[in-house]
């Protein structure tokens, strides 16, 4: 068996453990990050693209946002659809000239990569059978294998950023952890699309047939949505009925979709979960391990990006100063905010989503909610602030 030793060892190369990792390089902290799919796989998988301000606003001061500033769209409101017309949730005005960004997740995870391996950071791509252990010791240690030989990564601290099917949240003793979990009876099904977005900003479609959404990866490439069952058969939509689905869905007065080769297509299951607390010993859940929020707020990267600064904060103190004070609080300080996303993400869903057991009385409330949202100011602020991305609370 080979050892090694770091002193954060971080399970997962998605956004959460890579800007982790950074974040921690820059306050002179080593780290390796284990991932046990390949750089391609992860640079590659398709997944969302909406950037918060705070979100950009820290990958900037990372030294990695100089393609994201060049290639990222900046969008300052998104149109809410209902009953054939749209209504602008205008952001700028609402929240004191604030705006997200519409870039790739998969191309912030190419960006991270470059920028670790620029800076000499070390992560180990195609890791098999990785195990955290002694997390509840002050040496915890990640056992894995690599091209058939066994190793022993020794660290301080263990940061579980390795998604919702990870290894890292079931590795902790059952009895710890709390799960709060809802399921949604639909799914999504998404394409990308070789053509021209038809609208500028994104545009959320509430419709008798479902949810619908018009986004985009580029000015190029659209990225579009269609509410469906959660265990829908991809092979029951041809392209042309995906594109008669989403005309019917998004139709508009005097507005028009662009249809054009699909170049990928998926179904994505919607979930809520949340695990209390995030942490155990010395193993750190961050991102989706530890959460998973519906794709209808467009939170999840965001939310990981928010857990691993306040993981980053704790652990440069207890680097520099020996406290754990920060560290202690980590789960405390997530758990805020990813509650108020959870609520947002879960409202949003409510709001847009076509529920298989609703009633005309439900539709008619849901109008309703789009109308009210759409004509009263501070309604439309509650959207827009949380849609911007709240501010970090740091206690
Ligand atoms: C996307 O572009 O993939 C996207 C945009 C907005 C969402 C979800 C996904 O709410």
């Amino acid at each position: 068996m080979q050892k090694l030793r770091t002193q954060v060892g971080i399970v997962g190369a998605g956004p959460a453990g890579l800007v982790l990792s950074h974040l921690l390089h820059l306050e002179g902290i080593d780290s390796i990050v284990l991932e046990n799919r390949s750089r391609q796989y992860v640079q590659e998988r398709v997944r969302a693209g909406v950037l918060e301000q705070g979100t950009v606003d820290l990958l900037t001061q990372m030294g990695v946002g100089d393609r994201l500033r060049k290639e990222g769209l900046v969008h300052y409101g998104i149109e809410l659809r209902f009953r054939g017309r749209g209504h602008r949730i205008d952001f700028r005005e609402l929240t004191g000239g604030k705006g997200i960004t519409i870039y790739a997740q998969a191309e912030v995870v190419k960006d991270l990569n470059d920028a670790r391996i620029a800076a000499g950071g070390q992560v180990f791509f195609d890791v098999e059978d990785v195990r955290p252990c002694d997390f509840d010791t002050s040496e915890p240690k990640i056992r894995y294998q690599k091209d058939g030989d066994e190793y022993e990564l020794a660290c301080d601290f263990v940061a579980g950023c390795d998604g919702f099917h990870g290894i890292c949240r079931p590795s902790i003793p059952a009895g710890v952890l709390t799960e709060y979990e809802r399921e949604y009876p639909f799914g999504w099904l998404g394409i990308l699309a070789d053509a021209a977005p038809s609208a500028e900003e994104l545009v959320y479609c509430y419709h008798d047939h479902g949810f619908a959404l018009l986004s985009m990866r580029t000015s190029q490439i659209g990225r579009l949505y269609l509410q469906c069952k959660p265990d829908e058969d991809l092979t029951q939509w041809s392209d042309e009925k995906i594109w008669q689905e989403l005309q019917l869905r998004l139709a508009s007065d005097g507005w028009k979709l662009t249809e054009g080769p699909v170049l990928q297509k998926g179904v994505t299951g919607m979930r809520s979960f949340v695990v209390e607390p995030m942490q155990y010993g010395r193993l750190f859940l961050a991102g989706d391990s530890a959460h998973i929020v519906p794709p209808t707020g467009a939170k999840g990267l965001n939310l990981a990006v928010a857990d691993v600064q306040v993981l980053a904060r704790g652990l440069t103190q207890f680097y520099k100063t020996g406290s754990q004070d920060f560290l202690n609080q980590y789960s405390q300080v997530c758990l805020r905010r990813v509650w108020k996303v959870q609520r947002f993400s879960w409202w949003m869903t409510s709001m847009l989503h076509r529920f298989p057991e609703g009633n005309p009385f439900d539709e008619r409330r849901q109008l309703a909610e789009l109308d009210y949202v759409t004509s009263s100011r501070p309604a439309a602020t509650t959207l827009a602030e949380n849609y911007v991305g709240l501010p970090m609370e740091w206690s």
